[in-house]
């Protein structure tokens, strides 16, 4: 069965976006089960260029029916604007081909307050899905079903009662605009209710007869809420244990995708063993144009991790490897790759000779510098997964196919 799952193998912002696009085109079904407009993703089709950050990248195409899991927080408000801005590009919405789960959980204006006023410590995104990951586990959420019963208002206003009760930072100022926007979210919250729908029957039977069904993860395997650097991580679920809670049906994936930076990068605070603070670290900011997508952050730099990424594989039992953004490797005279660590957690480093030679655009790989090769082969080995993909710049057409991705 032709069920593919891309994820991404370090700490976000891996590449995703592009192999997401390739794969997304030819599918029958395009499915997010974890995360919120946290995530950012730019689609270039043609001349056009498409952001979406919640919306599954199958709605571009047009082809696939594309569905938001249970396992998402979604903002009636962004959500409504990331649909209105895309369809100024001409791309079409239809509750049969667009569907929420009935049982995702809301994003609310009071979860974007309380992230900026209680989640500093970690560098979220500031997009309130922590605090609306804590309403579900706390049993305070409230769910899309809301939006088709009715009886989304009451249950807001209700949600707001009990804030004002709970959080002493929520003053009185702020509970004034939050009541005063209420009609605004309602409006919103039911322009979208044409669109939920429970879709675990559709997205079983599909995976019985056989049609093509890809799941988009976001973020990263280490901001996972259990397997991540807890405290620093999401609050949801991104390795492949997510895509079961967050979509509610069983599917045998026969490839899983992982998508490994040639390099680390993280945003927002937290360990990261192979940091670099010198000009190495500044050069890969520069040449990998390392500076986030959705916030606009600077991202934190570093070596390639082969102990984490090891890790990586187990959780996820990845049988694929697209290996991103090679090309910005050029030019650094020596790179060094962790491949354990110190009793004191610092990295044990194995030193690689550089290359010189400009990659991007080489579609062949024994067009690629030597040393790179190298490089590119001993990560392989080393984790034992074959890299079937090299992806050598931004473009579509910018990649390495070693094996073919549709086999
Ligand atoms: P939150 O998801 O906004 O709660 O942020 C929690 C942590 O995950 C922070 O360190 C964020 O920078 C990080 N994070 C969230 N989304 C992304 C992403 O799409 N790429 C990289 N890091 C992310």
């Amino acid at each position: 069965m032709p069920a593919y799952i891309v994820m991404g193998a370090q700490w976000g912002d891996e590449g995703k976006g592009k192999i997401v696009d390739v794969l997304a085109e030819k599918m029958d079904f395009v499915v997010r089960f974890q995360g919120g407009a946290n995530a950012g993703h730019t689609v270039i089709h043609g001349d056009k260029k498409y952001v979406t950050h919640l919306i599954p990248s199958g709605v571009i195409s047009g082809r696939s029916i594309n569905i938001i899991g249970n396992g998402c927080v979604v903002n009636p408000t962004t959500l409504h604007e990331e649909m209105e801005a895309l369809k100024s590009q001409g791309v079409v919405f239809s509750p049969d081909k667009f569907i929420i789960s009935p049982s995702a959980h809301m994003v609310l204006p009071i979860h974007q307050y309380l992230d900026k006023a209680l989640n500093e410590k970690i560098g979220t995104t500031v997009r309130g899905i922590g605090p609306a990951y804590t309403d579900k586990v706390q049993r305070t959420g409230i769910r899309w079903e809301s939006a088709c019963d009715g009886s989304f208002e009451e249950r807001y206003r209700e949600h707001l009662d009990f804030i004002e009760k709970v959080y002493a930072i929520v003053d009185e100022d702020e509970m004034n605009s939050l009541r005063s926007g209420i009609s605004d979210l309602v409006a919103a919250v039911n322009r979208l209710a044409p669109f939920v729908r429970d879709a675990r029957p559709l997205l079983a039977e599909a995976a019985k007869n056989g049609s093509k069904i890809l799941y988009e993860g976001a973020q990263g395997t280490f901001l996972d809420i259990d397997h991540g650097t807890y405290p620093f991580v999401t609050s949801s679920s991104t390795s492949i244990g997510g895509a079961y809670t967050g979509s509610g049906v069983f599917l045998d994936f026969n490839k899983r995708i992982a998508i490994i930076k040639s390099y680390t990068t993280r945003v927002g605070e937290g360990p990261f063993p192979t940091e670099l603070f010198d000009s190495n670290g500044d050069k890969l900011r520069k040449n990998g144009n390392e500076f986030g997508s959705t916030t606009g952050r600077p991202r934190r730099c570093g070596w390639l991790d082969l102990a984490l990424l090891k890790e990586s594989c187990m959780i996820n039992g990845f049988n694929y490897i697209v290996f991103s953004k090679i090309s910005c490797l050029s030019g650094f005279e020596t790179l060094q790759v962790a491949i354990d660590y110190n009793s004191d957690g610092s990295p044990v480093y194995k030193e690689f000779p550089g290359w010189e030679k400009e990659t991007e655009g080489t579609t062949n790989y024994d067009e690629l510098p030597e040393n790179c090769r190298k490089y590119i082969e001993f990560v392989e080995d080393y984790l034992g997964v074959p890299i079937g993909i090299v992806s050598t710049g931004p473009d579509r057409d910018n990649v390495i196919e070693r094996i073919p991705i549709f086999a």
